[in-house]
């Protein structure tokens, strides 16, 4: 990881940018008196009731309470995570994004790299319509002009130099380095892509960081069908994926992205209405690419060949998302029938086809347990036994929470073992608690307030935390009341100080009580007062972890919740 954005820079930043600026470049604004209005992004409405306001430099919708700065808004409305927004908001100023000592330094990417991807980006796109052989290729395969402008589909004529010969300035070692050019042994150096069409591959932020280059044919000795650009300084197979750029361009919102395996697949269900499909570049889906899915959508659903190829490529799928999944991540799979891929089955069956095989998806859950216990009798002791054994290493990579607890409750219940004991599997949490007395309620209140106040005075301790609190207490802030309120959107806006958490927090019933904490702490101690907060915070998070795993299994228990979360996940008990 790059070092840690000074606060400095950020308040600079935002010292420098107009938020109306930010704001009118993406959406309609209209000026009201001191203020400008608008729809507001945020959600649907007929009536305008989202205001910027340029004297506090901040923006707050009265339908939906979405507000913030304009670096919350980039974040929103570019869908970017904080660093990306910053750079955004830098690039537009001018300046670069420092990054304070101590961390590893981000290794010099040649910016010419992303220059020169683009321009040959541009150049495959500018061929795509010279050469009617590959404009019929796209059309015979389904593919409507505009789509294959959306995604920047290109073609790589025929030729050795084409490149250097057509863009003019470009040097050659930048070619090599981008992976568009090849060095042979004789030194001699030639394009990497010749007569094929070209996928461009993009980042989050929209640049093309390498492509995909497909032959015209089926037919032998034009070398593989598909060739990728190789790992590249800006170009990294196993984190990139093929179009959730050009997807959350075209979408809103994103409840659902499908995984599927080529390029093609991908540029086809666009074309046929799926625009949250995505696809691995060749390669495995591995962690990195859930991490990124889920950063974007709540489910994913991996769409592969039926085939015992396509089985494999699920079950390893299923082993690298185990980590990342949680209570309120899905992941699902549809298996199609062999011989079939996305592109082919929308193509020659339609959308609806594609959707039905989307709705009937297996839990991957379910294909966890359906697999390993292929072969066991579950009615015999020793079935369960094995299943259990066979399980237990899966249920260890998944995060501490409510679903490790509801597998492992699965487990205990297929296993007619006392459910709930904790079993000895190093997870104290789960072993039946400690009944919470009083005394542990009123601690934990005493807590929150000297948390409250100490916030109040000095938000920006809250990015000292260290991550996994911030996290743990953010999934649960709605249990933490206003505390939490201010924590998220701390959190959520790394540059705001007191003046402005109070502003936002004006006309909340709350605001005379924030003031006197702002006012009332003289800082007589910071260091002392700092550690007391990042040492307090993970005092709260235990709290809240013990309190809500504790509810979580009396619910798993005996409550409809554990129908509803076996529901969730179409988990059956035994
Ligand atoms: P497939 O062979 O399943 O092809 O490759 P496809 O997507 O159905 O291709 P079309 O429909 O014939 O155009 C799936 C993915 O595997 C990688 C590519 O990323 C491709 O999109 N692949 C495939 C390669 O990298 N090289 C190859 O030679 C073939
Ligand atoms: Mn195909």
């Amino acid at each position: 990881m790059a070092g840690r954005i000074p606060q400095t820079f950020i308040n600079d930043l935002l010292d420098r940018v107009d938020i109306v600026d930010v704001v009118d470049a993406r959406m309609k604004l209209r000026k009201t008196g001191k203020n400008y209005s608008g729809l507001c992004p945020f959600h649907d409405e007929k009536t305008p009731s989202f205001t910027v306001s340029p004297d506090k430099q901040f923006f707050h919708c009265f339908g939906c309470q979405e507000n913030g700065t304009a670096l919350t808004f980039i974040m929103k409305f570019d869908r970017l995570e904080f660093v990306e927004a910053v750079e955004v908001l830098a690039r537009q100023v001018g300046v670069e994004v420092p990054r304070e000592k101590g961390a590893r330094p981000k290794p010099q990417t040649d910016p010419g790299l992303y220059d020169v991807l683009s321009q040959a980006e541009r150049y495959y796109r500018q061929n795509l319509r010279q050469f009617s052989s590959a404009v019929e290729y796209l059309k015979g395969r389904g593919v409507s002009g505009e789509v294959a402008r959306d995604f920047g589909i290109g073609y790589a004529p025929e030729g050795w130099q084409n490149l250097e010969e057509n863009i003019p300035g470009l040097s050659t070692k930048l070619l090599l380095d981008a992976g568009l050019s090849i060095k042979n042994d004789k030194g001699r150096v030639y394009d990497r892509f010749r007569d094929r069409i070209m996928f461009p591959i993009r980042d989050t932020r929209g640049r093309v960081i390498g492509f995909g280059g497909r032959t015209l044919g089926g037919g032998e000795g034009q070398g593989p069908k598909y060739l990728n650009s190789p790992e590249t300084e800006v170009f990294h197979k196993g984190t990139e994926l093929y179009g959730l750029y050009e997807a959350r361009r075209a979408l809103r919102k994103i409840d659902k992205l499908i995984v599927v395996e080529g390029y093609m697949d991908v540029v086809a269900l666009a074309q046929h209405g799926f625009a949250n499909a995505v696809a691995t570049l060749g390669t495995a889906t591995g962690e990195a690419h859930f991490h990124k899915l889920y950063r974007v959508a709540d489910e994913v659903v991996c769409c592969f060949d039926g085939d015992q190829a396509g089985r494999q490529a699920a079950w390893r799928a299923l082993e690298s998302a185990l980590g990342v999944l949680n209570e309120h991540r899905q992941l699902k799979f549809v298996f199609l029938p062999e011989g079939e891929d996305p592109d082919t089955l929308v193509r020659q069956s339609g959308k609806g086809a594609l959707q039905k095989h989307l709705d009937h998806a297996t839990p991957g859950l379910e294909f966890l347990f359906a697999r390993l216990s292929d072969g066991l009798d579950l009615n015999t002791l020793d079935g369960q036994a094995k299943l259990a054994g066979l399980v237990n290493p899966y249920i260890d990579k998944v995060q501490e929470g409510l679903l490790k607890d509801l597998l492992r409750q699965k487990v205990a219940d297929l296993t007619g073992a006392g459910a709930l004991t904790g079993r000895g599997r190093g997870n104290p949490g789960s072993s039946r608690p400690r009944q919470q007395s009083g005394a542990g309620r009123g601690h934990m209140d005493k807590l929150r307030q000297r948390l409250m106040t100490l916030l109040v005075k000095a938000p920006m301790w809250w990015h000292e935390v260290p991550q996994g609190t911030q996290s743990a207490l953010l999934e649960h802030c709605e249990e933490l009341g206003l505390l939490g309120d201010l924590v998220k959107y701390v959190d959520q806006n790394e540059a705001v100080d007191t003046e402005e958490l109070l502003v936002r927090w004006s006309d909340h019933p709350a605001y005379e009580d924030l003031l006197t904490r702002a006012q009332g702490v003289s800082v007589i101690d910071e260091t002392a007062q700092r550690a007391d907060f990042i040492e307090g915070m993970g005092r709260l998070e235990e709290l809240v972890l013990t309190a809500h795993r504790r509810k979580a299994l009396s619910a798993l228990k005996e409550s409809p919740n554990l129908e509803e979360l076996r529901k969730y996940w179409q988990l059956r008990g035994s």
